[in-house]
């Protein structure tokens, strides 16, 4: 049975990860509550997006714990601009010793929106666009088109120093006057980095800067930085309750 990892906040690499189960089949597991090294498997998939030119902190730490006979390929997904991020993961991937048959990155719907907001036009075409693109590496899969990242420019120091920052996002967090106390944000946290003291949401030192709680929250009531902004997103493809669970 196929394995399909997968890391997602907003929804688009769950989108991902329910289109490979569908053409090839598997379990799809999300990450931050797996504990196991994917010996149960036949053949690994880890769908991720792309964080800072590089990986979300739950995928770099599950890269070293996996079993090293599996055969694995990647597919990442990205708002804007990938960079040398395949290369990056793949080179990490090739330390740990891991048997990467394939990377893909495919542009999906930008969800680092704190400081702007993406255009409605831009949206609906990467939304519009994206089940092409998707097929297109099912396509390459099936065919045994295997791509491994040639050498390329990465922005390794940037992502790591990111990487090691985002904690501290956490602090620029805070749930306005229209939150309801529904405890939305504490049940999708991957980290639980966030908790109801004294009848207030209180978000704590642990962030992975995913921005589930941000985008998913049903209010709009939790703001960065004090910024007064509408636009959140959550990808339509898929049942929003299924992020963050096993299917
Ligand atoms: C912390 C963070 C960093 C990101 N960094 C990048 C980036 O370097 N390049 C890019 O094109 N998109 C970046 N994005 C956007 C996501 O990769 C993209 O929207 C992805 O499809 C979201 O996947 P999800 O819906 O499964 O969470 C970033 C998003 C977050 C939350």
């Amino acid at each position: 049975m196929n394995g399909i990892l997968y890391f997602s906040a907003t929804g688009n690499s769950l989108q991902i990860a329910k289109a490979v189960q569908g053409r090839f089949g598997g379990k799809i597991i999300y990450i931050p509550k797996y504990q196991g090294n994917v010996s149960e498997f036949d053949r690994i998939f880890i769908v991720t997006p792309i964080y800072s030119y590089g990986m979300p902190v739950h995928v770099y730490d599950l890269l070293p714990r996996l079993d090293k006979s599996k055969e694995i390929i990647v597919l990442q997904n990205y708002g804007g601009m990938a960079a040398g991020a395949d290369y990056l993961l793949y080179q990490y991937a090739k330390k740990q010793g891991l048997n990467i048959k394939s990377v893909y990155k495919l542009k999906m719907p930008e969800n680092f929106t704190l400081t702007f907001t993406v255009p409605k036009f831009y949206l609906n075409k990467a939304l519009k666009t994206s089940q092409k693109r998707i097929n297109k590496i099912l396509d390459m899969i099936e065919n045994k088109k295997y791509i491994l990242p040639k050498k390329q420019k990465t922005r390794e120091q940037k992502y790591l120093t990111n990487k090691s920052n985002w904690h501290l996002i956490g602090r620029d967090f805070k749930a306005n006057e229209n939150c309801v106390k529904c405890q939305k944000c504490i049940s999708v946290c991957p980290v639980g980095n966030i908790s109801l003291v004294d009848g207030k949401i209180v978000f704590g030192d642990k962030c992975v800067a995913c921005l589930g709680c941000y985008h998913r929250c049903p209010q709009k009531a939790i703001e960065y930085k004090g910024r007064k902004k509408k636009f959140r997103y959550i990808n339509p493809n898929i049942d929003e309750s299924e992020i963050g669970k096993d299917i």
